[in-house]
């Protein structure tokens, strides 16, 4: 099979591997359908997640048909269409009982394109398949729940779910790519009273109106703290999203929240912020931190399937599998090619064969 291979900071290749193979039990091989690049990816291949070695196929959302399963694996069969998420769950350990699967101990959290092979391929093994994959509607086409696979539960979850968003709040989102985009567009689902996003680019301020901001700041040629601070009677934000994941943008957040409000970080961090503790201290602020969980999949799965949630406007450009590697080219040139997300669609193939039914059949009559 053919794969995005990363080859070390900077180097990557779509190229030929071998395909994979059920290693554990509870093991499925998935055909990959649909997949997508993260921001994150952008980093490892700038070398700065250290601990994915060359050689790691990158990825972690997909969309996809399952192949084959281990012996172990008991809901899902060869055939049905899957979502595959970013967070594997063992299903065991003391966090996956607790639906902490980011936490996961027990061999899964993150783990795709990090320390397995990942999803930008043809083929994918994804480990504990029964407690980790989701299978996707009928009804549903790949694009209307690949964004599932990461930036809609991380923005709901570390974003807005720890934010603690209420009706009428004052939620300010600092960062509109598509991490702030999605707080944005799952803010929502609470009503608040007003959207701030905050951006240094107009491009990405123009979407963040789109996706149902109220107000706009760009930080580069306005004063952030003053324009929030009008806007609140001199209170500052009951919520504040951090969605950039840079010591500057973590301390704005923290200046322009309100007296016993909540700041919310999502963004990435490769370097130690302040924490301006002399000046928060007697302000009761909250600060929540956190790798998604995805435990919320299900829910915004249903709020899709109903149309209340319209995830479209993320695709900005599509691409086909074997193109990955301009894919890559296209998202990391986001400033001049406009890119959210991007969708890289394998060829259709045919349906897989009837399988033969396994289970006995039950005589008539007996329960
Ligand atoms: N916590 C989690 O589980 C989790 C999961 C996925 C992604 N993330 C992180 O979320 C963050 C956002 O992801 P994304 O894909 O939207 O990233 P992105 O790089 O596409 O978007 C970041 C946005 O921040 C803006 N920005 C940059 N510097 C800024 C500044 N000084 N002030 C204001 N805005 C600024 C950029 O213009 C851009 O629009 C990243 O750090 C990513 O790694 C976290
Ligand atoms: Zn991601
Ligand atoms: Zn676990």
């Amino acid at each position: 099979m053919k794969a995005l291979v990363y080859h070390g900071p900077g180097q990557r290749a779509w190229e030929a591997v071998p395909d994979p193979v059920l290693v554990d039990p509870t093991d499925a091989i998935v055909r990959i359908d649909t997949t997508t690049i993260c921001g994150t990816d952008l980093h490892i291949l700038k070398g700065d997640v250290p601990e994915v070695e060359p050689g790691t196929i990158l990825g972690h959302e997909a969309v996809g048909t399952v192949v084959e399963i281990g012996a172990g694996v008991t809901t899902v069969e060869p055939g049905d269409r899957v979502l595959v998420s970013c967070i594997t769950s063992c299903g065991r350990c003391q966090f996956c009982k607790q639906a902490q699967y980011g936490l996961c101990t027990g061999g899964g959290g993150w783990i795709f394109g990090h320390t397995i092979d990942g999803l930008q391929a043809e083929l994918a093994r994804v480990p504990f398949a029964d407690t980790s994959v989701y299978k996707v509607p009928d009804g549903l086409s790949d694009e209307d729940v690949i964004f599932l696979a990461d930036i809609l539960p991380t923005a709901f979850e570390v974003g807005v779910l720890n934010g603690g968003v209420q009706p009428g709040d004052t939620v300010a989102i600092v960062g509109a790519g598509p991490i702030g985009l999605a707080a944005v567009m799952t803010a929502k689902l609470f009503t608040p009273g007003r959207i701030i996003a905050i951006d240094l680019a107009d491009a990405r301020l123009e979407k963040a109106l789109e996706f149902g901001a109220d107000v706009t700041i760009n930080n580069g040629n306005e004063d952030p703290l003053a324009r929030v601070m009008e806007l609140t009677q001199g209170l500052g934000a009951d919520v504040v999203i951090e969605a950039v994941g840079m010591p500057e943008t973590f301390e704005l957040c923290t200046s322009i929240v309100r007296p016993g409000g909540r700041v919310a970080n999502v963004g990435v961090h490769g370097h130690s912020a302040t924490l301006h503790l002399e000046t928060l201290w007697r302000r009761d602020v909250t600060i929540t931190t956190g790798l998604v969980d995805t435990a919320t999949t299900p829910q915004l799965l249903k709020l899709i399937e109903s149309r209340r949630l319209d995830p479209a406007p993320f695709a900005t450009h599509r691409f086909a599998l074997d193109d990955t590697e301009t894919a890559y080219d296209v998202f990391a040139a986001a400033a001049e090619t406009h890119a959210l997300k991007v969708v890289l669609s394998a060829e259709p193939v045919p349906a897989l064969p009837e399988r033969t039914a396994v289970r006995e059949s039950v005589p008539a009559g007996v329960a």
